[in-house]
């Protein structure tokens, strides 16, 4: 939720920076802003509301500003309506600038996360003269650092230190003050933020795609650490202002791997790219034919430990969870449950002590998630996270991390990171099996090669995608969509139905084939399209069952089952098959029609396929 960039250097800041929130806006797209300063100059605001390319109109792709130092933002409205007043920057004066930009105030900044208190120190403020002009949150940790960088006449850092220690709540803070020309001022609470240096060039982002075009060497800041950025340089410092050492690293991928790469949209780019990613991926814990989670610190004698297994996640990543447990299930004969993590986090559960908590996120920064593995944490379980994005807070904090290859993923709908984070599920759950004696090593390696086939089925998946493309167009404009199927299949229905919904906006629902009879079966009329997945050769008739009782009733059937079961075509009007394979990794192949299938009817019905209203990527509010 929202994206924050900066920029301080040798060059014009604004091109810049607009340039790193046009790479941002996945997460956050409802107005934006920039403020720029040059040497000791007063910053000059401009703020637009909607997408960016009206803040690049107003400010003539930015060169309408002129500075080498400064911030932008591009928002999703947690606290206040979208509009300009609320956009950001905000400043510790009364209003963000005059008709020129410009602005008096001593602090002007930006935040990506979100402050509880910001009442009650808003009242506070308000008590010691101050006034608001925004219904932010970040307006008031704005006012709050100028409050006691002159209450105390401390510098910059000694501010955001106080400011830390005062707020609840999580930030990626980017502060300019009017004292301290040419350096950006940055402290950091459980929302993302990387520091990337390039030749005389400091830049900083929510997420390395904003400055990959820059620069490949970043630091990541950690949680409750603050920093100085000048051109080329940084310092940083902990919440007691001591100077904390850094490593630079090196990201591998490259800027292009960020960019859409001749597709119309990220989401189709990222759904062609699953079959090299799930290559990729596997090919991280499987060595010489053998599954080796050892460069993630997780031995056989931690497995035999493990009497249980908690799979938590919010969103798609719970959906791959839902998927999972059965994988996990029969394979190791582990007892799972899957939770979500908003749920998780409140819940008084009574947790197994020798329980493995097991966290899944394509961004490693969801709030909800983050505070699931850290109430886990504190009852002393073990947490082992799937994450995307290295360096995030997940991956930080959790006591093994097993990364998906996924690359950047840029369409806030996941398809590449949820396909790759089934595959890290399989092989967990098949190298606890062998571990635990429930799965021979034989057998493990006739699965192993049934997984690699996933990449090349998936190929010939994408290579038929007309089909698709023909059938979205004809019911692009359906009221309500039904996705039933049993076991995985269930799961991949609910995989299935959030794409639907999140990027098409048609009501969708996924129901276990048999809970239909239980009530939602009087939903049914005709017309009305049901997707019925049947994929599991033991659960096949079973659901073929409940798909002829919504024929019956009058709806419009399409089918997704395996190659051979032909017979599907008396009962379905239109047939999706995938190649056949163990029916455990079905859900690789069969989620694939089904992220197409989201994707052409939001196309058809001329919607903004890559980011959806009201959602954002990275969800880092509760
Ligand atoms: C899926 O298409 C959504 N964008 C969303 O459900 C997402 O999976 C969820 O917000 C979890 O995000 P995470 O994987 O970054 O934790």
């Amino acid at each position: 939720m929202c994206g924050i960039v900066g920029f301080v250097g040798n060059q014009q800041a604004a091109p810049i920076l607009l340039n790193g929130l046009s790479k941002l806006e996945y997460r956050g797209y409802d107005s934006a802003g920039l403020a720029v300063r040059s040497g000791s100059e007063l910053a000059e605001v401009v703020k637009a509301t909607g997408k960016l390319k009206n803040l690049r109109e107003k400010t003539n792709d930015g060169y309408a500003l002129s500075g080498n130092c400064g911030i932008g933002h591009t928002r999703w409205a947690t606290h206040g309506v979208p509009s300009k007043t609320n956009a950001h920057p905000h400043v510790s004066g009364n209003c963000t600038g005059s008709a020129s930009g410009a602005v008096e105030s001593d602090v002007v900044g930006v935040h990506n996360g979100i402050i509880e208190n910001y009442q009650e120190l808003k009242d506070k403020l308000i008590r010691h003269g101050y006034q608001f002009y925004s219904d932010t949150d970040t307006e008031v940790v704005i006012k709050l650092v100028d409050y006691y960088y002159k209450k105390y006449k401390v510098g910059p850092i000694d501010a955001l230190a106080k400011t830390m220690v005062r707020v609840r709540g999580s930030y990626a803070l980017e502060v300019m003050f009017k004292d301290y020309p040419d350096e950006i001022y940055v402290a950091r609470k459980d929302s993302p933020m990387i520091i990337g240096i390039a030749d005389g060039e400091t830049y900083v982002a929510s997420d390395v795609p904003a400055i990959l075009s820059y620069t490949k060497h970043v630091y990541y800041i950690g949680n409750n650490e603050m920093a100085k950025l000048s051109a080329g340089n940084v310092v940083f410092y902990n919440l007691d202002g001591d100077e904390v050492e850094k490593d630079l690293v090196e990201i591998t991928f490259s800027a292009e791997a960020a960019e859409k790469g001749g597709y119309e949209h990220f989401m189709l780019k990222e759904i062609h790219e699953q079959p090299k990613v799930i290559q990729d991926t596997y090919n991280a814990y499987v060595k010489d034919g053998d599954i080796d989670f050892s460069n993630v610190g997780l031995t056989a004698e931690d497995i035999q430990a493990f009497s249980n297994v908690y799979i938590v996640a919010c969103g798609s990543a719970w959906h791959v969870g839902m998927a999972a447990q059965y994988v996990f299930e029969d394979l190791a004969n582990l007892p799972v449950r899957v939770e979500l993590a908003s749920e998780f986090r409140y819940r008084k559960m009574p947790l197994a002590s020798d329980g493995l908590v097991v966290v899944i996120s394509q961004s490693g920064e969801t709030a909800d998630t983050l505070a699931a593995l850290r109430e886990a944490k504190s009852k002393g379980l073990k947490t082992l996270a799937i994450v995307n994005v290295v360096g995030s807070s997940i991956a930080r904090e959790a006591d093994y991390v097993c990364y998906t290859l996924a690359g950047p993923e840029i369409s806030v709908a996941t398809t590449k990171a949820y396909s790759t984070q089934l595959i890290v599920a399989y092989l967990l759950a098949m190298k606890m099996g062998v571990v635990r004696g429930t799965l021979s090593q034989d057998v493990c390696s006739g699965y192993l090669k049934e997984i690699e086939t996933i990449p090349q089925k998936i190929e010939s998946l994408l290579a038929d995608k007309e089909r698709l493309q023909w059938f979205a167009s004809k019911y692009s404009n359906a009221h309500d969509v039904f996705f039933v199927g049993r076991g995985i299949d269930y799961a991949i229905g609910l995989e299935g139905s959030l794409k639907m919904k999140e990027i098409s906006y048609i009501h969708s629902e996924a129901y276990a084939a048999g809970e239909l009879k239980h009530g939602t079966i009087s939903l049914i009329e005709d017309g009305t399209l049901v997707i019925g997945i049947a994929t599991q050769k033991e659960l096949y008739e079973k659901t073929m069952s409940n798909m002829v009782e919504c024929k019956a009733r009058g709806a419009y059937l399409m089918g997704l089952t395996t190659s051979g079961h032909y017979a599907m075509e008396d009962t379905a009007d239109f047939v999706i098959y995938i190649p056949t394979i163990d029916d455990h990794f079905a859900g690789s192949l069969s989620v694939v029609p089904l992220q197409l299938l989201g994707y052409y009817i939001s196309v058809s019905r001329g919607l903004d396929v890559d980011k959806p209203r009201n959602l954002a990527k990275s969800v880092t509010v509760e």
